[in-house]
């Protein structure tokens, strides 16, 4: 079973083969998603979110995220693993950036980390390269500056924000980063800027014509069901068949159907 690389990525973004990535936080999902033969898994901070109920990404720290990173690099064999440094331990100190880059690697054994926004955080990106450790980057809606926009709308579609997202690609990738993030920007854009650049380009919610494509697992297995932009289409409805399950079990335990002869010692 061959691990994933950087390296591997920036072939596949060459001879135009589509790279998958989804989010995961735990062991047991992880580990699923790992044996379906995803490219990357990224360690998002959704996981302030979808794990631990917040409206926002902010709350989530940078122990919780290495807790979680650790929990998925546990169970990972093949995929390429990727973990959000949170809020707060990365903007404008260029220090603070490194030493959480570094815990994260250490303490979890993930391969990369990924950092939001472009020229504003250029000396952090520079910072943790230096160090050895793979950047992913992150442009157009970056939920860790909610407050600075104060909407979750397609970003991008005027033509100086535009020109700034392009611009913003170009320091990412002459910085080193291996790959970058575009979230709920147009496919048009989208596909320019695939294009600009040599880094692989991974879309949610920019359209077709990028080198790959990243969903936050739970919207995608319908476990989370208030959640439901264009962008994201549902593969299963987990939602449902737990409610299912859990709900015939209460009837079996109440009805004593539950356990039977053959489930008793
Ligand atoms: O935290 C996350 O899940 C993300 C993806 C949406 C790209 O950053
Ligand atoms: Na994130």
């Amino acid at each position: 079973l061959k691990r994933i690389t950087t390296h591997i990525l920036q072939e596949m973004k060459k001879r135009k083969e589509k790279i998958s990535m989804l989010t995961a936080y735990d062991f047991s999902m992880a580990g699923i998603v790992d044996a379906a033969g995803i490219d990357m898994i990224l360690v998002g901070d959704s996981a302030s979110n979808v794990m631990a109920g917040h409206e926002t990404t902010l709350p989530i720290t940078l122990d919780q995220m290495i807790y979680h990173a650790t929990s998925v690099v546990r169970a990972v064999e093949r995929a390429l693993v990727v973990v959000d440094i949170p809020f707060g331990s990365y903007q404008g100190n260029s220090s603070e950036a490194l030493r959480s880059a570094i815990r994260i690697m250490k303490e979890s054994g993930a391969h990369a980390v990924k950092v939001e926004g472009g020229e504003e955080i250029k000396e952090s990106v520079i910072r943790i390269l230096s160090a050895g450790v793979p950047v992913m980057g992150h442009l157009g809606l970056t939920p860790q500056s909610i407050y600075k926009f104060g909407t979750y709308t397609v970003r991008a579609k005027a033509k100086d924000e535009a020109k700034k997202l392009l611009a913003d690609a170009k320091v990412l990738e002459e910085c080193g980063c291996f790959a970058l993030v575009l979230e709920k920007i147009p496919a048009s854009l989208a596909k320019e800027v695939a294009s600009a650049v040599s880094i692989p380009v991974i879309g949610i919610g920019a359209g077709p014509d990028v080198d790959g494509q990243v969903l936050v697992l739970h919207d995608m297995l319908g476990i989370t069901q208030e959640f439901q932009p264009r962008f994201l289409r549902q593969y299963a409805d987990i939602r449902n068949t737990m409610l299912k399950a859990v709900g015939d079990y209460i009837k079996d335990v109440k009805s004593e159907d539950f356990p039977n002869q053959e489930e008793s010692y």
